[in-house]
């Protein structure tokens, strides 16, 4: 409780030196004495905005700035009532192939809807030097006022085969509302045909920084965290289903209660390949038991890619057939399947039958949400997964996430 109030007295005394709060300085100073250990801090946020609404953004970057310079003073509580949280709605697109949702890139803010993708960590987007990105929303590095140059080249490949390059400047960037200052940005020259028909402008990367194609560059979560944004160094996501109306949300810095019905459970994750790593014990599907494996939790991939013994595991208990490309082909009838259940940390997720289905392909036949993932080992917890199960990511050392059934 002391450096809570001792801290208190820092930001107050620095923010008075600003002369355009002076006026508030006398409401800072008598916080110290309401002697709670969690009050000073919110109270010092909210007087301005009473006093005079005008002065809200410049006290709050002021506390901001103050607080990061005395970072090391800080009790874990007063950084969580000065930071907050940030809601973006997402949009499902084409019944749960892909989520996007829209941020703002620089000043004045351009808006551009990206694909939020924990299985990689790069920040990119068409820009005004892309003349392929015609028919996407592109964004204008000379149209903004706090866009630098940086220069650098990059360049990325994903999983499947789609690839996109140009260069990196930088810029604020605001996500749901939190606007992250000097943000390493990768303004897409070319992309390949892929993203083209892609409904999104882009990608933004939620897996660790490690994974940046671009060396030594901060994810917008890094920054979220480093520069105060969030009460919570932890995002969290739920995505919709298109059967039930679709959408989805992404949360910065908390925990929307409202969107699950089951219990968090934490489960540990492995980062040392940069993925969101977690083992998924042996679960079933009906009476057949599946083995275990190392499942990466990807919200941008739309299907639950199984390492090959355990697809064919699946797909005999299902009697589906083997495409040979990777993909099976069911029952569109539910009443053939059965549900799926992985274990993870111990507690049993389930991807019900219904969802196992993907869409029709003929009559009768039907394209599964089960692929094989072309590994001995690692599978793939996408889309299939993620809109049957609330999960919160939490980066810092050591890593975890907690699940939750919707
Ligand atoms: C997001 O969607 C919710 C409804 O689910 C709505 O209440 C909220 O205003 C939306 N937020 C934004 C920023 O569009
Ligand atoms: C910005 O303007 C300059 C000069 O007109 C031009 O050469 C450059 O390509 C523009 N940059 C972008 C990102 O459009
Ligand atoms: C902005 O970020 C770049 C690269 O991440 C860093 O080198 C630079 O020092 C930062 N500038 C400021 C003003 O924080
Ligand atoms: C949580 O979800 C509810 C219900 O969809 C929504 O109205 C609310 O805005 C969400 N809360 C946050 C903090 O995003």
């Amino acid at each position: 409780m002391k450096i809570t109030l001792c801290v208190a007295v820092i930001v107050a005394s620095l923010a008075a030196v600003d002369a355009r709060l002076v006026p508030h300085a006398a409401d800072f100073a008598l916080h110290p004495s309401s002697a709670t250990q969690t009050a000073p801090a919110k109270a010092l946020l909210r007087v301005p905005l009473k006093t005079n609404p005008h002065f809200k953004r410049n006290a709050r970057a002021a506390a901001l700035k103050a607080m990061n310079k005395y970072k090391m003073f800080q009790s874990d509580s007063f950084r969580n009532n000065l930071a907050s949280t940030g809601t973006v709605n997402l949009t499902d697109y084409e019944n749960d192939l892909l989520y996007y949702g829209e941020i703002t890139i620089g000043t004045p803010g351009q808006t551009v809807k990206l694909d939020f993708d924990t299985g990689s960590s790069d920040l990119w987007f068409a820009s005004t030097l892309c003349a392929r990105c015609i028919r996407k929303s592109r964004y204008d590095s000379n149209k903004s006022s706090t866009y630098h140059k940086d220069g650098r080249p990059w360049h990325i490949t994903y999983g499947d085969g789609t690839s996109s390059s140009g260069i990196c400047g930088t810029d604020d960037v605001t996500i749901g509302g939190l606007t992250i200052k000097n943000q390493t940005i990768e303004m897409a020259n070319k992309i390949s045909s892929g993203f083209i028909t892609d409904p999104s402008d882009g990608i933004l990367g939620l897996g660790f920084n490690k994974i940046v194609t671009v060396s030594g560059v901060k994810t917008p979560v890094d920054n979220m965290i480093s520069q105060g944004l969030i009460s919570e160094p932890i995002f969290s996501v739920f995505l919709g289903k298109g059967s039930n109306g679709g959408g989805g949300e992404y949360l910065f810095g908390g925990i929307n209660h409202s969107k699950f019905r089951g219990t968090l459970a934490t489960v540990p994750v492995d980062n040392s390949r940069g993925f969101w790593t977690v083992a998924v014990g042996s679960g079933s599907v009906g009476s057949s038991t599946i083995s275990h494996f190392s499942g990466i939790i990807d919200t941008g991939s739309t299907l639950l890619m199984l390492p090959d013994l355990q697809a064919s595991q699946v797909a005999k208990a299902l009697n589906a057939i083997d495409n040979e490309d990777g993909t099976y082909t069911i029952s569109c009838n539910v009443a053939d399947l059965h549900d799926l259940k992985l274990n993870i940390g111990g507690n049993d997720y389930i991807v019900p039958a219904a969802d196992l289905i993907f869409e029709q392909i003929g009559r009768n036949k039907c394209m599964a949400a089960f692929a094989y993932s072309g590994s001995n080992s690692v599978g793939i917890l996408g889309d299939t997964f993620l809109k049957n199960n609330y999960v919160v990511f939490q980066q810092e050392v050591p890593p975890s996430v907690q699940i939750a059934a919707i």
